[in-house]
């Protein structure tokens, strides 16, 4: 959201005519008063992004405007224009909610600067809100298994408390999305939902992205940062996979859980915050502790409050549901119908143990997708691959076989088996004779780019 439309309130012609010339150069829209009551009459008709206001104006103070905008939802980020003799009320201004000041006489630079700064803010406002969003619309919790059903209630449970949440279970059960949940039920709805991966950030960097750091605390550090825990602040923050940071990171989440408070790396004073912490694990943090990977007295504050999320193989009543869920938005993601999910494809997935659980049900489905023509049915051959082992013993594999013939495909193998070099250098000469030498075919054939078939003919030395 760019800034568009500018407001000017100063007495001085001067002032009003030079900012008018430079914003209107930026093809900005301008409006110009000189009084407090005049621009109240603009504020009234129309919105503005962007304001510049006079301290000492005719009919009042500039402050006063700044006061009446206060409350409304939608207002222009204000700056106000001050001569030295009231630098001191343009301070009282950005205490009361200004965007900024800027000293009379101001150069056309200092104002590009300004604008500069209000189109950044405006846009980081702007991303904020769509993250946000993003984490309100997050695909809802599905399942109506016993398991998810006891799920859903320990989430509607604790999410309007103010607990901290400890959320184990394994790989892709669903632990973020139980966090998200948890954040959307709380009275913290409405404020930030920060999230740090512990697992993707290195050792040496992860202490300043929990707590940020002052300028110059470390090689690097060319800039003072704010850390998660100071973002979140008045909000939630998402400690993911809390298991795998350092006993001496351990030491210093001990003291945020604790006493909500923390230094910045390189600095020395105390910042306070007030944070809902909910963390995630797919360790077993007791046993962590038994090893003495990780310390007791953090494992009691986190786990105040621990929700299990059962492994999918636990709770295959839900498998149907989640697929089909998955399967209409992926296909919607691409304007397409979904495609079908046979009782025989279901039933392959039944038989399956889903060690990567929902996240893995999630990839097969996206495979099928990628696989299925729009609104046709998903042959179980497409749900194969990805879980070769344990299917080799699944009925519609052990259908009488010799000689084997390549399901739908049509292809007869005899009996001698050869290896796959020789038989993929026989095949390949076998399509080139049947496309008369033409490449351009064979690839088309083979299903393969004409490069990759070089490159195995090449392999093969075939390449003459
Ligand atoms: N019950 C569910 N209903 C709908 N979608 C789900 C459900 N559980 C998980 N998912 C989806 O599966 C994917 C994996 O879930 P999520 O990232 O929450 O798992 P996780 O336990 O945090 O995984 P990891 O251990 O890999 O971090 C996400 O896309 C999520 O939206
Ligand atoms: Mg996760």
């Amino acid at each position: 959201m760019a800034i568009e439309k500018v407001i000017v309130i100063d007495d001085e012609p001067i002032i009003r005519r030079s900012l008018e010339l430079q914003l209107r150069g930026k093809r900005l829209s301008v409006a110009l008063c000189s009084t407090i009551a005049e621009a109240e009459k603009y504020i009234a008709k129309d919105s503005f992004d962007l304001m510049f206001v006079d301290v000492r104006l005719p009919d009042g103070d500039g402050t006063d405007l700044l006061n009446r905008l206060a409350p409304r939802a939608e207002k222009p980020l204000i700056v106000v224009m001050t001569g030295y003799g009231t630098i001191e009320s343009a301070v009282n201004c950005i205490r009361s909610g200004a965007f900024d000041y800027i000293i009379k006489p101001f150069s056309a630079s200092q104002i590009d600067v300004i604008l500069r700064k209000a189109d950044n803010f405006n846009q980081a406002v702007r991303i904020s809100q769509i993250l946000a969003q993003e984490s309100l619309d997050a695909a809802p919790l599905v399942g109506e298994s016993r398991a998810i059903g006891q799920l859903r209630q320990m989430i509607q449970k604790v999410a309007p408390t103010e607990a901290t949440v400890l959320i184990c279970g394994e790989n892709g059960t669903g632990k973020e999305l139980v966090a998200t949940e948890i954040f959307r039920s709380s009275a913290r709805a409405q404020s930030p939902f920060i999230k740090v991966n512990c697992a993707a950030i290195s050792e040496t960097l992860i202490e300043s992205e929990f707590f940020g750091h002052e300028r110059g605390a470390f090689t690097g550090a060319t800039e003072k940062r704010e850390g998660r825990f100071e973002l979140a602040n008045n909000g939630t923050i998402l400690l993911d996979e809390i298991s795998e940071i350092s006993l001496k990171l351990q030491a210093k989440l001990l003291r945020v859980l604790q006493e909500r408070e923390f230094e910045r790396v390189g600095g020395n004073r105390t910042i306070k915050v007030n944070v809902r912490v909910l963390a995630t694990t797919n360790r077993d943090l007791q046993k962590s502790v038994e090893s003495q990977e990780f310390r007791q007295d953090l494992y009691y504050r986190l786990n105040v409050f621990p929700i299990v999320v059962p492994p999918l193989r636990k709770r295959k009543d839900d498998l149907e549901e989640l697929a089909k869920g998955f399967l209409s938005r992926i296909a919607r993601r691409s304007g397409a119908q979904p495609p079908v999910l046979t009782p025989a494809s279901l039933e392959v997935l039944q038989t399956y143990d889903w060690p990567g659980n929902v996240r893995e049900l999630q990839n097969v489905m996206e495979r099928a997708v990628i696989l299925t023509e729009p609104g046709q049915e998903i042959t179980p051959q497409f749900l194969e691959p990805m879980f070769p082992t344990q299917l080799l013993d699944h009925p519609w594999k052990e259908e009488p076989s010799e000689p084997v013939d390549a399901r739908n495909s049509g292809i007869v193998f005899p009996d001698h088996i050869v290896s796959l070099e020789e038989l993929e250098r026989e095949y390949i000469l076998h399509a080139l004779r049947k496309a008369n030498g033409n490449r351009t075919h064979t690839a088309q054939m083979l299903g393969i780019s004409i490069r990759t078939l070089r490159n195995k003919l090449n392999e093969l030395k075939l390449g003459a």
